[in-house]
């Protein structure tokens, strides 16, 4: 369905300069119009960074006593279903690389899946790349002018990583420190290479709403009493606040036991308090939540104006450590939201709602989302 909607997103200028008391939410039409989904994947998606995944995981077949091997390579394909960018990881002797994995003569893929070579071979008609992208040779060149030129070398995407979690961007209007920056400080003490990606707590999820209402949501700890009675026995709600930064937030739930909670180092700017969660969000689309017992990364990925697939990725630190709330807990949890997240996609296509209020003590978190999005639209 195209919209119905009134109001057109330029108008959002005047509602941005608003304070969260006065200001209106998102209209309808962000979420509804295929047009506005298709800008917001290049106005936002390819200005972002993207989480890839663990380079342990990503390597593994081309690791010897914990090093990977030097001419490993691993494609990937950058926000599958939206973006759907075709990358290429490169492992050098002392550096990795990401770079376009499509050859810069007619445009094929160059490499299918995980291999290990000394250079990077189009097999459409044989050009050579090194492992950094350079341009080596192309059979049947001889005579061609200006040639080779930079434009004959493979590009390079923008990569970034936390020990062995890796992120991407095509061409990220920020820094990843800008990004990562605060939680990798705030959480310097836990050990994240003890961290392991436990494929068989991992799976994916589809929702028929678009990508922005499931972020909403999770930005909002108003709903949590109403969707979520079994979760508000084990968390002091009183006690739970989010700490905004420019482009990420972090919701922190204190436990009410301190069987629950975090030990928390004295080098940890919330040492002697009982936590039992971070929540950080990452503008736009990735969640890093992490517990006692390890880290639950989602990654929300567009697939279309309504439908919207979301990757849970579970790394399991102190498995003894699952204790009152587990990967089958986050499972009902997870229930629990994505009914609700699609109510409001059915319900925002009503001719009688466009847009609503935020609560000024519960929803800082939508506001600043919508905000950025509102930036990023408009850039
Ligand atoms: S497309 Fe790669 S060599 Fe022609
Ligand atoms: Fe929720």
């Amino acid at each position: 369905m195209t919209s119905q909607k009134p109001r057109p997103l330029e108008q959002e200028d005047a509602n941005q300069a608003l304070p969260v008391e006065r200001a209106r939410t998102m209209p309808a039409n962000f979420y509804l119009d295929p047009v506005q989904y298709d800008l917001s994947l290049e106005k936002i998606f390819a200005r972002c960074w993207q989480f890839v995944g663990d380079t342990q995981t990503m390597f593994a077949e081309s690791t010897k006593d914990g090093v990977v091997k030097t001419g490993a390579m691993t494609p990937f394909t950058l926000l599958e279903g939206s973006l759907n960018e075709p990358l290429l990881l490169t492992q050098e002797e002392k550096q990795l690389n990401c770079l376009s994995n499509v050859c810069t003569h007619r445009g094929s893929l160059l490499i299918e899946k995980n291999c290990e070579h000394s250079s990077i071979r189009c097999r459409y008609h044989g050009r050579r790349f090194a492992l950094d992208g350079k341009y080596q040779s192309a059979p049947g060149f001889e005579g061609a002018e200006d040639f080779p030129s930079e434009q004959d070398n493979l590009p390079r995407a923008a990569m970034g990583s936390w020990g062995n979690l890796l992120f991407a961007g095509v061409k990220p209007a920020l820094e990843l420190d800008q990004i990562i920056g605060e939680m990798k400080e705030r959480l310097a003490f836990l050990p994240l290479d003890q961290f392991k990606f436990a494929p068989q707590l991992s799976r994916d999820y589809f929702i028929n709403a678009n990508w922005a209402l499931y972020i909403e949501n999770y930005l909002e700890g108003l709903h949590v009493p109403f969707i979520h009675p079994s979760l508000v026995s084990l968390l002091d709600t009183k006690a739970y606040h989010t700490d905004f930064h420019p482009f990420c937030n972090v919701q922190i739930g204190v436990a009410a036991h301190e069987e629950d909670a975090f030990e928390l180092p004295p080098s940890s700017p919330d040492h002697g308090q009982l936590i039992a969660a971070y929540y950080y969000w990452l503008f736009p689309n990735m969640m890093f939540n992490f517990y006692p017992w390890g880290l639950s990364v989602n990654v929300i990925m567009p697939q279309s104006y309504n439908t919207t697939k979301i990757r849970f990725l579970t790394y399991v630190w102190r498995e003894e450590r699952f204790g009152n709330y587990s990967v089958k807990d986050i499972h009902q949890t997870e229930m629990e939201d994505e009914a609700v997240v699609e109510m409001v996609q059915q319900g925002i296509r009503s001719r009688f709602y466009d847009t609503g209020r935020y609560s000024p003590t519960w929803e800082n978190g939508v506001f600043q989302f919508h905000n950025l999005i509102r930036d990023f639209m408009k850039a």
